[in-house]
């Protein structure tokens, strides 16, 4: 077989799956990174944007410190003004600014409250607000949290404000709505972040695709060997015992190119064809252990002769049951005698418990025997073949095999008349590798 023929052909489809392989991996590394690095920029722009909440309430404390220290319950207004300041810097603060601000003293009593009516969004904040209904934050707790109106981010913060002494006076809760800057800035994180890094896989992919196909082609390349050594490896066997038998292959090359095209009309799935090319042309390897006086006997086989003929069929099974690649032949190897009455050998298996493929082996076996010459008989005519093939449909052979068979003998029989070896040989190299290939056999990729 011409190795290098068979490798070279393959090398598209793998080149192909090996592209389409690489895709759908850089695209999942890209999408994973894309989710991971979405969640934490989110994460980081929240933080900062908390802080920055968080800094400007630190900031109203120490600006109205006054306010607050000299705060008794009655006067409000002050502090009601410094609200209203507090809410309106808008343009100072890149990531955000409150939109609403209450503050309360010690006993819970609203001491003010603000609420930014040039904001377009204010009316769901209080509503939210009301609806979520948080409690006002007691003695030395505050609170801060996040949530979402229609897509836009905001910060729920509540801390308490300080006298210059250290004392819980009051207690401000704001929402802050993050900008539009802030959320437009994650975006554009994110957005640089894919594109970094679907780079970057493309780029790996792009450096690690010569050495995977370099790699891929001298693994075909070494698995087209392999498969080329496994299919000589059953020729010689085959052609081993057909030196003995009848000095050539060609009964071994037409069995198997009859049975494949019967098997093919039957609808076969292409495993079990390719356990019938196998069985097909290992049949008879057990005729190896069988004397050539018996082997080569011109006439009729007496009973004990006869019996022992039949071991050839124990034999051959223990030869394809040594390799593991060779295993697969052994339901033709071991079968093929069996009759679908029961009559057959070794087993006397009936119809059911024969495997479809020594089944229809059978029959490409016999017709073949029958239609050539042997050490103990003439060749029969193609009608003559036809005609005992009949008389054994529902007994030897599966009747629906035999009429299956009989659409298509006649035209098998035509195409092979009169090939010479070298011819058949071709014919079936070309059916063998439609069935084994590289790809199917050590690359499923
Ligand atoms: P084989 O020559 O390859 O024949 C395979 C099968 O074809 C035979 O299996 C038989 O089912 C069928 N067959 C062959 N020739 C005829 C025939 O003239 N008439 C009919 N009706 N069927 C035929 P089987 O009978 O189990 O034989 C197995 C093997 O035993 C044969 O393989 C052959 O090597 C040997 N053998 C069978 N009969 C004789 C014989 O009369 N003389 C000698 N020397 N060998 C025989
Ligand atoms: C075989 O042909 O390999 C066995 C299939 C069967 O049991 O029909
Ligand atoms: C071979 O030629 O290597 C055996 C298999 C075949 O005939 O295709
Ligand atoms: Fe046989």
């Amino acid at each position: 077989m011409d190795t290098n023929q068979h490798s070279q052909s393959k090398t598209p489809s793998i080149h192909r799956a090996l592209v389409r392989r690489l895709i759908y991996t850089a695209l999942a590394v890209a999408l994973i990174v894309a989710i991971v690095v979405t969640l934490l920029e989110r994460q980081r722009i929240v933080d900062t944007v908390v802080d920055r909440a968080l800094l400007r309430t630190a900031q109203f404390n120490q600006q109205h410190q006054a306010l607050l220290d000299a705060y008794d319950g009655s006067d409000r207004a002050g502090l009601q003004h410094a609200l209203a300041q507090l809410a309106n810097n808008r343009l100072m603060e890149r990531a955000g600014f409150f939109v609403l601000a209450e503050l309360y003293d010690r006993t819970q009593t609203p001491i003010g409250e603000f609420t930014d009516q040039g904001f377009d969004r204010i009316d769901a904040v209080v509503n939210w607000i009301e609806r979520e209904q948080r409690p006002i934050p007691a003695a030395g707790e505050y609170f801060k949290d996040g949530f979402w109106i229609d897509s836009r981010p905001y910060i729920h913060v509540a801390t308490p404000m300080t006298s210059s002494k250290g004392d819980v006076v009051a207690y401000l809760q704001g929402i802050y709505a993050v900008s539009r800057a802030a959320g437009s800035d994650l975006n554009q994180r994110v957005l640089r972040a894919i594109v970094m890094v679907i780079g970057i896989v493309l780029a790996t992919t792009a450096v690690l695709y010569p050495v995977i196909l370099n790699l891929m082609r001298k693994l075909t390349r070494s698995s087209a060997n392999l498969l080329d050594s496994n299919l000589e490896m059953l020729q010689v066997l085959g052609s081993a015992i057909a030196k003995r038998d009848s000095d050539t292959s060609d009964h071994n090359f037409r069995v198997t190119i009859i049975a494949v095209r019967l098997a093919e009309a039957a609808g076969l799935d292409a495993g079990k064809i390719k356990s019938l090319i196998k069985g097909a042309f290992l049949h008879d390897v057990g005729k190896i252990a069988i004397t050539d006086t018996i082997l080569h006997k011109a006439g009729d086989l007496d009973d004990d002769e006869f019996r022992i003929m039949k071991t050839h069929v124990g034999h051959g099974l223990d030869i394809v049951e040594r390799a593991a690649w060779l295993k697969d032949a052994a339901p033709v190897v071991g079968n093929h005698h069996e009759k679908c009455d029961g009559s057959g050998y070794p087993g006397g298996l009936d119809q059911q418990s024969i495997p479809v493929s020594a089944r229809i082996f059978a029959i490409a076996d016999v017709f073949d025997a029958l239609t050539s010459r042997r050490p103990y008989k003439e060749p029969f005519s193609f009608e003559e073949s036809m005609q005992i093939l009949q008389e054994g449909r529902g007994t030897h052979f599966d009747p629906q095999l035999i009429d299956m068979f009989a659409t298509i003998a006649h035209g098998l029989y035509e195409h092979l008349a009169g090939r010479g070896t070298d011819d058949l040989r071709t014919e079936l190299e070309t059916i063998t590798r439609s069935y084994f290939s590289v790809d199917s056999e050590a690359l499923s990729i």
